[in-house]
């Protein structure tokens, strides 16, 4: 047994760079100081289908400080990889509206962008299609969806049970294209140094990253190094490579100097990715008792020409309740729009609305409790049959009605008053997948008794690097500041994207190896003391993931939420929520609470306000700023409070911990429209629940 030190496992511990953030002196992508360095400002096509017909850059060029102009016609050529989207400037193709057609490069950020107003591009424009219909001629269903899922599943029969169910719902939800907006911007700095490629790049995974440069630049991995010691956000934005450091690297070849690229808020919304909207009809009958005996769930969403991107949202109706009969498939089309991509939970997140919507309309129809309905239909295996890991649905259901006072509740609608105010509660479940990838790490001991851990870790803001030293703390059996830990550079190793909330889980499985291999060759090989050399060992979790027997791994928990509605002005006011999550093991208290409070507060803007309007005549996303595009801020959020269940799971990895960077925002949308229900007995069936949008409900049910 290893000694228990108070920055062990489970401690609750402050982010190791908190002061380095709040001061100011964490260098981001493009914060660093370069010698030398000159700055690019893309150009976007002003149209979303057709080709680029010339490119005028005399002007550009004429102006004080510009040095070139890229386009497709003088680029440096790439290597055709598997992402479509990673080949700027090699064609006069254009497939969505916003797509870069040139990059100007100037010594000053101003003067680029001066000249990318001066170049004029000719274009011949078709009309485009950009509008999303669950009607929609072109739509297929495609053989996978994202996260490698089938895209249709079906056991028993689900027309059968569905027909002879004593109470059925079939409905149709909902949602709109949403943006990432992380707070720092997709940016890099890249230069060129005796034929090796350097970048600085604001992702999630420096490996993919420097994997994805090396294929498109034609350059063995080991001449491309890519540096993200700090990112800022990232809600899956930043998780598959984007087309910035491709344009700043290439920028950099042809003038020969650092190039900076930090794109504005408004370019995002075209050229790095979004959740694409999604139609869902989900069908649920349940017998006279409330037990489910079919679940159905069809979901339609959008990609792009350059690639095919499939939202999973009907994935989550696998997962959440058993039921002997079951569909779940999924339709995508085609459209001239960017390609969408993954966002906070993909699949579990726009899923979970649209499902627990309609257990909880399940409940009214049936007169259930939707505490207890969620209860009565929990299940210890999936859809395809595997058993479950663990699973302590029922206990956050539980603890949380005990916890937010759920008893109380008068479950008619629209009884209580506060002046203006009708007062509403509401409930759902979230789930999402417990990933582990293989990873690599390296733990080194010097003279002294300090150790050197690394790991290929993406802080993206959530505290990956201090929940890295507390997990080699464990395995070294020495208190966390003995410990000093590296992360953020493709130098480090492969190791996997901060996303999918596979880092902790992932990463720390190869930290916790190498420390423990480490530990044990001082101890056997040198009686315990580290010799004046010091010792290195590295670690593959390749084959020990391999190993690990068939489960189906999955974190769970439940949302409550406490709000007030105005039928008259459509306003909704949050007073409370509540999250309770069962996680496995939980590394840091602090920050995991910090991650589930995002997560649920990315959930209220999900709900409430979140939307990209997308102008159907042109392809543009008009809301393309943050003042039309309204995150969830402080003042809305008055009161989350997070629970955890303790959960011990043998079967995840040496730590058994799982994820928690998405679970927090899966049903939260759902909790919050349930309770809107309860709250006026106006169902919103499509997202966000706007002023407007409750206002037209209204109106049309008479109120
Ligand atoms: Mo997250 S959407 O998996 O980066």
């Amino acid at each position: 047994m290893t000694t228990l030190h108070p920055t062990s496992i489970g401690a609750a511990s402050p982010r190791l760079e908190a002061r380095e953030k709040v001061t100011g002196h964490a260098m981001y992508a493009v914060d660093r100081p370069m010698p030398g360095a000159v700055y690019a400002w893309p150009v976007q096509a002003a149209f979303a289908r057709g080709r680029v017909a010339a490119v005028q850059t005399e002007a550009a060029l004429g102006i004080d400080g510009v040095l070139a102009v890229l386009w497709h016609g003088n680029a440096p050529r790439l290597e055709p990889g598997n992402d479509p989207q990673m080949l700027v400037l090699q064609s006069p193709e254009v497939a969505y509206y916003g797509q870069v057609v040139a990059l100007v490069v100037a010594t000053t950020l101003e003067s680029a962008q001066e000249g990318a107003d001066a170049v004029v591009v000719r274009a011949e424009a078709q009309p485009a299609d950009t509008v999303l219909r669950a009607d929609h001629p072109d739509l297929y269903e495609p053989e996978t969806v994202n996260a490698g899922y089938p895209g249709r599943l079906e056991t028993g029969d689900f027309e059968a049970g569905f027909g002879v169910a004593d109470v059925r719902i079939d409905a149709t939800y909902r949602t709109p294209t949403e943006h990432h907006n992380a707070m720092e911007p997709h940016a890099t700095t890249a230069f060129w140094e005796r034929g090796r490629l350097v970048v600085y790049d604001a992702t999630q995974s420096s490996t993919t990253m420097r994997d994805t440069l090396a294929a498109l630049f034609e350059l063995p991995p080991q001449l491309v190094r890519v540096h993200n010691e700090h990112v800022g956000g990232g809600f899956g934005g930043k998780g598959y490579p984007k087309p910035t450091a491709v344009l700043a690297a290439m920028a950099a070849r042809l003038v020969g100097r650092p190039v900076k690229l930090a794109l504005s808020r408004s370019m995002l919304f075209a050229m790095v990715g979004y959740r694409t909207p999604t139609i869902q009809r989900v069908r649920l009958g349940a017998d006279a008792k409330g037990r489910l005996l079919a679940i159905g769930h069809e979901a339609f969403a959008q990609t792009s020409r350059l690639a095919e991107f499939t939202e999973q949202s009907a994935v989550i109706s696998r997962v959440l309740y058993g039921a002997p009969n079951h569909t779940s498939r999924h339709h995508v089309v085609r459209l001239d729009v960017p390609t969408p991509t993954v966002m906070r939970a993909p699949g579990e997140c726009p899923g979970a609305f649209a499902l627990e919507s309609a257990m909880d309309e399940l409940a009214t129809a049936g007169n259930w409790d939707p505490v207890q309905l969620r209860i009565d239909n929990d299940t210890d295996r999936d859809a395809e049959g595997l058993p479950f890991s663990s699973r302590h649905l029922v206990e956050c259901l539980r603890h949380g009605a005990e916890a937010f006072g759920w008893s109380g509740r008068d479950p008619r609608i629209g009884t209580r008053r506060e002046g203006r105010w009708l007062l509403g509660t509401g409930v759902a479940s979230s789930t999402f997948p417990a990933i582990t990838w293989p990873s690599t790490a390296t733990a080194r001991a010097t003279a002294d008794d300090h150790f050197h851990v690394a790991v290929n870790a993406a802080d993206i803001g959530t505290g990956a690097r201090t929940v890295m030293r507390q997990i080699a703390a464990d395995a070294l059996g020495v208190p966390a500041h003995c410990v000093e830990i590296t992360v953020g550079d493709s130098a480090i190793g492969q190791a996997p994207v901060a996303g999918g909330s596979m880092g902790t889980s992932s990463w720390g499985w190869a930290v916790t190896k190498a420390c423990l291999a480490l530990r044990e060759r001082i101890d056997r090989e040198h009686g315990g003391r580290v010799p004046p050399e010091g010792i290195s060992v590295g670690a593959d979790t390749t084959a020990d993931i391999a190993a690990r027997g068939d489960y189906a791994r999955h974190a769970f928990g439940a949302q409550f939420c406490a709000l007030r509605a105005d039928p008259r002005t459509g306003e909704v006011r949050i007073d409370r929520l509540l999250g309770v999550f069962a996680a496995g093991r939980i590394i840091n208290p602090t920050t995991a609470r910090s991650q589930l409070i995002g997560g649920m507060t990315m959930g209220v803007g999900m709900a409430l306000t979140e939307q990209t309007i997308l102008d159907p005549r042109t392809g543009d996303f008009v809301t393309s700023d943050l003042a039309s595009y309204h995150v969830a801020v402080n003042a809305d959020i008055p009161r989350i409070d997070i629970e955890f269940v303790p959960e011990d799971d043998p079967h995840l990895n040496p730590m058994g911990s799982k994820g928690i960077g998405e679970l927090g925002i899966v049903g939260t949308a759902a909790a919050v429209a349930n309770a809107v229900y309860h709250a006026t007995g106006i169902r919103v069936r499509s997202l966000p629940i706007t002023p407007a949008a409750l206002l037209s409900y209204s109106s049309s049910a008479g109120a």
